[in-house]
């Protein structure tokens, strides 16, 4: 599959501080990809020099085929941005600010307006003023302004801020459907790691301006199984000598492995005198994996600016 977005060695110095450092990343036609990194790490910054907002230090950016230092314009004509809280005249109706915004663009057709109004479930409350609106209802009345010019590329930076926890289930579902059927390339930064879980299907972790990680959601999911065993230790440098990754928790460990590897497993450590009281499957939640690829310690779980 042919990316819509490439990074390309991607780098923004201020003053003499590298606040970007050579980052590649690719990003694919109906894809969500989670764009996550401690406070500071740059994920403004990339997604500033995305959109135009901020002049690259080098490297370039190529959207749609369009390379930024080549076709600017060309190339942000492709996107599709929406920001914290998109500004909308509230003394008018959700369909009157579609309008206008169709207006300021070209070729936006009234079919087209309907259709983005049905793509994020606006239908029923479209001609009613917006300041009548809750704040998940003109979030989504923002992404349907983004997606009028039909963009290949959507650009949500902390989408889902503020909203209840139906409201971000809702935005999901409607972004999920929009990528599908459009195939729209979608890249959302957010801290909230329990939202991009379920949203993305892959994630881009950045810190202090490298990329450190690039995963799939689908291999993210592998199985793991939590031990609750005496003596730990023991037990622990046994696995290890074994081959297998052991991580150690309060009261057991928890270890990398398939469900059929658990009788031998259970053999292993009985045959060694290491008691077993139980065993469970342990989902690795994205936090944990965040933690692990970060270091740790730096995680915001709410975003305060
Ligand atoms: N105009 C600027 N001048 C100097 N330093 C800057 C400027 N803009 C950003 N930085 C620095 O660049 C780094 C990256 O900032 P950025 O806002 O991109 O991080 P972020 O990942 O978006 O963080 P957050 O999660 O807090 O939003 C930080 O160390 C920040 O202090
Ligand atoms: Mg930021």
């Amino acid at each position: 599959m042919e990316p819509v977005v490439e990074l390309k060695h991607l780098t923004k110095v201020i003053g003499n501080k590298k606040i970007i450092d050579d980052l590649n990343l690719s990003l694919y036609p109906g894809q969500i990809t989670g764009f996550l990194g401690p406070n500071g790490a740059g994920k403004t910054t990339t997604i500033r020099m995305m959109v135009g907002l901020m002049k690259r230090t080098g490297g370039d950016i190529v959207i749609d085929g369009k390379s930024l230092s080549e076709d600017f314009e060309g190339g942000l004509s492709k996107i599709g941005v929406i920001v914290e809280n998109p500004e909308m005249y509230k003394f008018m109706s959700g369909y009157k600010n579609l309008l206008h915004f169709a207006r300021m663009q070209k070729n936006i057709s009234k079919e087209r307006i309907d259709e983005v109004v049905r793509q994020v479930g606006l239908e029923q409350r479209i001609h009613e003023k917006v300041s009548t609106y809750s704040l998940g209802m003109r979030q989504r009345l923002g992404l349907a302004q983004a997606l009028l010019h039909r963009p290949k590329f959507l650009i949500l930076d902390e989408p889902t801020n503020g909203l209840d926890p139906a409201g971000i289930r809702e935005f999901r579902e409607h972004l999920r459907v929009i990528a599908e059927t459009e195939g729209v390339s979608v890249f959302v930064s957010s801290h909230m790691l329990s939202e991009i879980e379920l949203m993305c299907d892959r994630i881009a972790v950045i810190q202090n301006g490298r990329l450190v990680d690039i995963r799939d959601m689908s291999v993210t999911a592998q199985s793991h199984y939590y031990l609750e065993l005496s003596p730990a230790e023991k037990a622990k440098e046994l696995l290890i000598s074994k081959g297998f990754t052991v991580e150690s928790l309060p009261l057991g460990l928890v270890v990398p492995a398939e469900k059929n590897q658990v009788p031998s497993i259970i053999q292993l450590l009985t045959a060694n005198e290491i008691e077993v009281f139980a065993v469970q499957p342990h989902r690795k939640t994205l936090e944990d994996q965040f933690l692990e690829m970060t270091g740790g310690g730096q995680i915001a779980e709410s975003h305060t600016k």
